[in-house]
């Protein structure tokens, strides 16, 4: 298809410049710079993915789906690091690379390259766009896309190729699987545009895929869905309405069309295979879940999340103006899912600018008391959409208690990531990892903040010697599991 969005500008984009802007630069550099001192007991590899354009963007450009993926690591041991970003290759990016330039176009651009550029194999395919989020699970270490088959990463950061699961997920799986700490099991969900709309399956802890791709019924037509969760009993996934329109995006308008007159719908999905079951409200969007767990007063689920009144992305403004539903500010908000009533309770714990929600991992799919996040302070200027200058932390126990709250200055920090103390279980007993980027000099760090009390800031600053794009998902992978 060679269709063209005549009047796309990379140069209007906002995340394609300044601290969002792409590098080009692959750097290896050890013997970080460290300001204060990196505890010992960090012993590991801090992994963080993003979009970043190998080549100049032609026909669209959609964030945060759009992008060729960067992986940025930084590898601590014994007081020191070291630091590596690189490409996700793949063969897109491969072509483009021989080519010097880009081939395909943004995902509402449709724009994709013929046989004589790329070859039969890759001509007229969408573009693999592994450059969300990064999960180990099984000994694989995965760059993930939004809902596409994700890309083996190799211990250096090297790509081998695309992960199919053996093939038992050829049609691949969302950017934000959920790995059950208890079982092991991976959990992972897949939409499409064409049926079936809406699958689920389960690997286990070998990598087996154990129940393959699953229709979830009372889904007939296509949908976004960015992430999902996991409780003991339950796959949860939260089916706001945000239909895909390709035909508008093939004319120029928005790939997505928010109808919040359809309500959000929360499907729980029993990891045993029983009946789905499902409970409705008024629509709101979520990009991200925090966890989720069994409601211990009944059969259904408490998901904490945040919440956004609509989803905005890219394309032109709806024609009857601002279709938020009522009800659905923005803010890290508490879902009570009841599947006998077929009701969401839904509660607003802090209506702060939130995003990039964490807890300590091993707490996937049961309750959990410490929430980070990513927050917009309100006391600096000039930030763009997507960028944050602030951390907070909630103790969910304590959901009236003010949040702790470290602010960075002239800072744009990234998502929190949390290392846990080997050896230790406390939920605040290890450190939170973040890249940061300082809006003066467009330097990035790491940043290591000790959870015990992190509303005192970093106790270690690791200076990156290129600038870290601002970016999605990270994940500490400690040496010794
Ligand atoms: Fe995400």
């Amino acid at each position: 298809m060679t269709t063209h969005r005549a009047a796309f500008d990379p140069t209007r984009v906002a995340q394609l410049s300044g601290r969002f802007a792409p590098v080009t630069e692959e750097v290896d550099a050890v013997d970080l710079e460290v300001t204060g001192t990196l505890p010992d007991s960090l012993d590991g590899l801090y992994l963080r993915n993003g979009p970043n354009p190998r080549f100049t963007p032609i026909g669209s450009f959609l964030y945060p789906l759009d992008g060729d993926g960067m992986l940025h690591g930084v590898w601590m041991s014994e007081g020191r690091a070291r630091y590596r970003n690189c490409f996700v290759r793949t063969p897109g990016v491969l072509a483009e690379e021989k080519a010097g330039h880009a081939l395909w176009g943004g995902l509402e651009s449709m724009v994709m390259p013929t046989a004589d550029q790329v070859g039969p194999d890759l001509a007229g395919t969408f573009k693999d766009l592994p450059d969300i989020n990064v999960v180990r699970h099984a000994g694989r270490l995965l760059a993930l896309a939004e809902s596409a088959c994700p890309f083996r990463i190799g211990p250096g950061l090297e790509t081998v190729g695309k992960e199919t699961f053996d093939g038992a997920l050829p049609a691949g799986i969302t950017a934000h699987p959920k790995v059950d700490p208890v079982t092991g099991e991976m959990a992972v969900f897949h939409y499409d545009v064409e049926p079936p709309w809406l699958t689920w399956s389960l690997i286990d802890r070998t990598g087996r895929v154990t129940v393959g791709p699953t229709p979830v019924p009372g889904v007939d037509e296509p949908l976004m869905i960015h992430d999902m969760a996991l409780t003991a009993r339950y796959v949860v996934l939260v089916l706001a309405p945000a239909f895909f329109d390709l035909t508008a995006a093939l004319h120029g308008g928005s790939l997505i069309d928010w109808r919040p007159e359809s309500g959000t719908r929360i499907a729980l999905v029993p990891r045993d295979g029983g009946p789905v079951r499902w409970a409705a409200g008024e629509a709101f969007w979520m990009w991200h879940t925090v966890n989720a767990y069994d409601d211990p007063a009944g059969p259904g689920a408490v998901l904490d999340y945040v919440q956004w009144p609509r989803l905005g992305l890219g394309g032109p403004p709806a024609p009857d103006g601002d279709r938020s539903a009522p009800g659905a500010q923005r803010g890290l908000a508490r879902a009570v899912v009841d599947p006998v009533t077929g009701r969401i309770a839904r509660t607003l714990l802090d209506d702060a600018k939130v995003e990039f929600p964490r807890v300590d991992e091993r707490r996937i799919g049961r309750r959990h008391r410490r929430i980070a996040v990513a927050a917009v302070s309100g006391d600096a200027d000039g930030l763009l959409p997507g960028e944050f200058d602030s951390v907070r932390w909630y103790d969910a126990d304590r959901p009236d208690a003010p949040p702790a709250v470290w602010r960075g200055e002239n800072l744009s920090l990234g998502e929190p990531s949390f290392a846990a103390e080997p050896g230790r279980d406390g939920e605040d007993e290890g450190y939170w990892l973040m890249f940061a980027t300082d809006r003066a000099d467009g330097g990035s760090s790491l940043l290591v903040i000790p959870a015990q009390d992190p509303a005192s800031g970093p106790v270690a600053r690791l200076r990156v010697p290129v600038r870290v794009p601002l970016g999605l998902h990270g994940v500490w992978l400690p040496t010794q599991e």
